[in-house]
């Protein structure tokens, strides 16, 4: 029974803003943090194809499977619907009508929501995959779910490619640029908006999901299957991880660190929120 309601639980706060406070985890205390997850999710967090890895590029395979994707609505000014603080990141819900396809993906996939990981500021990177052993400062995660299932999360967690997850690393910008892009000056306005754990905030129709990917050449990428990366763990995501980072000025990526709480205000920074590297998986690339 408890297995059944850990995954039900962290499922649900995949796709919905629900918080389960007897699955408790976290990234700071040696009680919750990643070292004792298979302790807690032992069928998921102690498995054989944990996410995230270090990507080696050299030993990917090409695969002549792995084709372009098509982004429905990332276009959409209005899609980005409200930003809120989980306690573990910062996670930004879109409306519907969101969807990718192609990629070699086997089915279209219903995109819910997006949320990042980062370390303390750029000084202390703080990316989930890493290319060759080297980590970006950020990571974007698109979580998306095979439409097929029309948000049955018990179906979809319970299927090896249930769930898509599109990967961004977020690298700093080469000179001394100030809140730069635009779109990320937009994005990172809305933090002060949801300074402790569960504080949401509605956004205004004016970033697009084209714009906060700006620059990134969406045909490169690395493919491989994985899980979640945090608990429950499940093994049912498809992993897409884009070659090419977004390119954000360090003001901003600083804001990340120095402005949401894990908890309350007395309660420290929200910071290095990323899971380590897990054993390496077989990685395929375009
Ligand atoms: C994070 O960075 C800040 C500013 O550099 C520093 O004061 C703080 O001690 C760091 N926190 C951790 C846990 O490393
Ligand atoms: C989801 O799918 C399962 C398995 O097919 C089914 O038993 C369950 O009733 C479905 N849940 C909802 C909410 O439709
Ligand atoms: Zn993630």
């Amino acid at each position: 029974m408890k297995f059944l309601l850990t995954t039900v639980c962290v499922a649900w706060i995949l796709i919905s803003s629900a918080q389960c406070a007897s699955n408790a985890w976290c990234y700071h205390l040696p009680a919750c943090n990643e070292a004792v997850w298979s302790a807690i999710v032992p069928q998921y967090c102690d498995g054989t194809r944990q996410s995230p890895i270090d990507i080696v590029p050299s030993d990917a395979k090409p695969d002549p499977e792995l084709t372009q994707f098509t982004f429905h609505n990332f276009d959409s000014k209005s899609a980005l619907e409200s930003m809120e603080n989980t306690g573990q990141t910062v996670k930004v819900r879109f409306g519907s009508g969101v969807e990718i396809s192609g990629g070699g993906l086997s089915e279209p996939y219903d995109s819910l929501q997006f949320h990042l990981h980062w370390g303390n500021g750029t000084s202390h990177p703080g990316s989930e995959h890493t290319v060759d052993g080297k980590r970006y400062p950020m990571e974007l995660h698109i979580v998306s779910s095979k439409s097929s299932y029309n948000g049955n999360i018990t179906q979809t967690i319970a299927d090896p490619t249930g769930l898509s997850a599109l990967g961004f690393f977020i690298e700093e910008m080469s000179n001394d640029e100030i809140a730069e892009p635009e779109s990320w000056k937009m994005l990172t306005s809305y933090l002060g908006s949801i300074l402790y754990k569960d504080d949401s905030v509605l956004m205004e129709p004016g970033i697009s999901l084209d714009d906060l990917l700006d620059g990134v050449d969406r045909t490169k990428y690395y493919r491989y299957l994985g899980s979640l990366t945090t608990p429950d763990c499940n093994e049912a995501v498809v992993w897409t991880v884009f070659k090419e980072p977004i390119k954000v000025s360090k003001d901003l990526i600083d804001l990340f660190s120095t402005t949401v709480h894990i908890s309350d205000s007395s309660s420290p920074f929200m910071i290095n929120n990323y899971r380590n590297i897990q054993p390496m998986q077989p990685v395929m690339t375009n």
